[in-house]
């Protein structure tokens, strides 16, 4: 029986496929090597007490009737993924947990399902069980769905459980299916956060996915996953749908294509599929802003870049790039100062690659 134990679970990064995994559609993404770590122990009485290093701040709730706080909305993500536990028997004891994060909140590298995903990976253990890592994800994006109220899909949570290093998860989300593949040598990932926070409570999010489910029922079909984008385009859907639609199955596409390319090593083709998602973004499903528009135009001219994107659900956030390591320094540098000119604004760059996903780091 285990009385103390520290859980990780990264964030993730988006590489290929946006907005595809509520339309049963697939997606490469991958974990990073930043997330939430979770210090967590048994408690004798039975509540759940939840603090965080990031904001200072500490949740009390009892464990017999957990709801959401209103006054503590970040414990909320514990607090759902504990309720999801308890219902499937493998929460039975108070818990104290400790948040640690070096993930920027809002810069749309997914914190939220990180702190989920460790949570739950600290939970499980505390009670001796087990439970599938797929089943785990879902778990998360329930409690996420229908605790914190945000309709997301499964992708990021299944990001931080099944990330591996230096490769990208090419994730199924009809077969709800996962398998990784390695990034070309040389190559790591740049993310640029616009500077503009991103947040899915905003009814964007939800707005978009009422538009692709329009769009499939206009289609016939059960998802966007299948419809061709030759179909779309002959079709009579009301022209604004008929781009949303086009961005999913443009956006399936470049990620089977993009798969092909990782598997014949072919970086530059790789990085022409980014900027040709970016580009649908732009003007098919209008998820994009005028600063992420700059940090795609500036990757365009800085030597190193091989391809860039908006990453996640957009509306601000980040951009990724596929860039040469080799050439980080000097493409952060011509980066920050290029868009510094271009906008007044700064952006915060990560290097990253991709890492291993969701994992106990210590027990006793
Ligand atoms: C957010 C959501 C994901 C996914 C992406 C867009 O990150 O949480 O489920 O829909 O947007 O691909």
């Amino acid at each position: 029986m285990h009385n103390r134990l520290v859980a990780f679970a990264p964030g993730r990064v988006e590489i290929l496929g946006n907005h595809t995994d509520y339309n049963e559609g697939v997606v490469l993404s991958a974990a990073i090597d930043r997330g939430v770590t979770v210090f967590a122990h048994r408690l004798l009485e039975r509540k759940v007490e939840v603090s965080s290093a990031t904001n200072q701040r500490t949740a009390i709730v009892d464990l017999d009737s957990i709801g959401p706080s209103t006054a503590e909305p970040w414990a909320n993500y514990c607090f759902g993924v504990i309720q999801e536990l308890i219902h499937a028997g493998l929460a039975t004891d108070g818990l104290n947990i400790r948040i640690d994060s070096n993930l920027p909140v809002g810069a749309g590298l997914s914190s939220s399902a990180a702190l989920e995903v460790a949570t739950a990976y600290a939970t499980i253990a505390l009670a001796n069980g087990s439970m599938d890592p797929m089943e785990i994800a879902k778990l998360c994006q329930k409690a996420e769905n229908d605790f914190v109220g945000v309709k997301c899909g499964l992708l990021d949570q299944a990001s931080s459980v099944f990330g591996e290093d230096n490769k990208a998860i090419l994730l199924d989300f009809r077969s709800i299916t996962a398998e990784t593949w390695l990034l070309p040598a040389g190559v790591s990932l740049l993310l640029l956060n616009s500077g503009m926070p991103h947040t899915l409570v905003g009814g964007e999010y939800n707005e978009r996915r009422q538009q692709c489910a329009q769009a499939a029922a206009g289609l016939n079909v059960r998802a966007l996953r299948d419809a061709t984008s030759a179909q779309v385009l002959s079709s009579r859907l009301d022209p604004m749908i008929k781009r949303r639609a086009l961005h999913i199955t443009g956006e399936n596409e470049r990620v089977f294509a993009g798969k092909a390319a990782l598997q014949a090593g072919d970086a530059a083709a790789f990085g022409q599929l980014m900027y040709a998602s970016h580009e649908s973004s732009r003007v098919n499903f209008e998820n994009s802003t005028a600063y992420l528009d700059t940090l795609v135009d500036i990757a365009r001219t800085v030597d190193g870049v091989i391809g860039s994107r908006l990453t996640g659900g957009g509306f601000g956030g980040s951009t990724v790039s596929l860039i040469r390591t080799e050439r980080s320094a000097e493409i952060v540098a011509a980066t920050q100062e290029r868009y510094f000119k271009a906008t007044g604004a700064k952006c915060s760059p990560i290097l990253t690659r991709p890492s291993q996903g969701a994992r106990l780091l210590q027990q006793d």
